[in-house]
């Protein structure tokens, strides 16, 4: 369904994750593009109590009634799996996959009502390939990229198009947190086109993906690595 270009009321967009980083990059994107952007902090909407987020979604008109969801929130212990605490384990769990699957939940089933819906799901590279340390953050990517993929089925027939995009290496606080400086120069040098990505970049393909601008697309994964996982090892 087009929108209609002399609607009055702006499209609404729930972002989490939208106080810093790639999160914080998406909320700005919508907002210039003239949508009502739901950027609430971690303070304001804990991922981490799945119990308490559900009961809040679900009684929260303002949260709920959205046109769109961009779930940026993501944690990452990085740790061998041997090592894991199962704490951590299901915290990276809850708050990647956990809150994805309550914000379809309670969320879509509107959108449904009302023919018209976004979600993306900011999963990652390491949902595809494996990267040692990252058991529970892959584990939680993965399942993100599943889930999507049978949201899309329920969804899309009611115009709630559901999809995954899947950045490699951006230039964030995560990944300065997660990989030394040394770390940071062999990625960029493993990176076929040569750099990190900028959230902006990452931001722009989650606007795509989740607005108008998407009328077809609906269950895919876009992976934006700069190239990185389509290498055989060999250039
Ligand atoms: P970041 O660490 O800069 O920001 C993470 C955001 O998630 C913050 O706004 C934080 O408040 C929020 N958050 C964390 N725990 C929360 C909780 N319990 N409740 C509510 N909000 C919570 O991370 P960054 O780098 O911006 O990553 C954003 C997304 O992109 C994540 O899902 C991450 O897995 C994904 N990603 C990042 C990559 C990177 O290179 N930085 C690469 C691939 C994926």
């Amino acid at each position: 369904m087009m929108r209609d270009v002399h609607s009055q009321t702006p499209r609404r967009v729930l972002v989490t994750g939208g106080s810093r980083g790639i999160g914080a990059a998406i909320a700005t994107t919508y907002a210039q593009a003239g949508w009502a952007v739901l950027a609430p902090t971690r303070d304001e909407l804990d991922l981490a109590d799945l119990e308490a987020l559900e009961s809040r979604l679900s009684s929260d008109e303002t949260l709920k009634d959205v046109d769109a969801i961009v779930h940026a929130a993501g944690i990452n212990h990085v740790a061998p799996l041997a090592e894991m605490s199962l704490t951590r384990w299901r915290e990276v769990l809850d708050v990647n996959l956990g809150a994805a699957f309550l914000l379809l939940k309670v969320i879509a089933p509107g959108m449904a009502r009302r023919g018209w819906g976004r979600v993306v799901f900011i999963s990652s590279a390491w949902s595809q390939r494996g990267r040692s340390g990252r058991a529970t953050y892959a584990a939680s990517k993965g399942g993100l990229d599943a889930l999507m993929r049978v949201a899309a089925l329920e969804f899309s027939r009611n115009g709630v198009l559901v999809n995954g995009l899947a950045p490699g290496f951006v230039d964030t606080d995560m990944t300065r947190q997660n990989n030394s400086p040394e770390m940071l120069a062999r990625l960029e040098a493993l990176v076929p086109v040569g750099r990190l990505a900028s959230p902006d970049e990452v931001a722009q393909a989650a606007f795509w993906l989740g607005s108008d601008e998407n009328q077809y697309v609906t269950g895919q994964v876009l992976v934006q690595d700069g190239g990185f996982t389509i290498q055989g090892g060999l250039a």
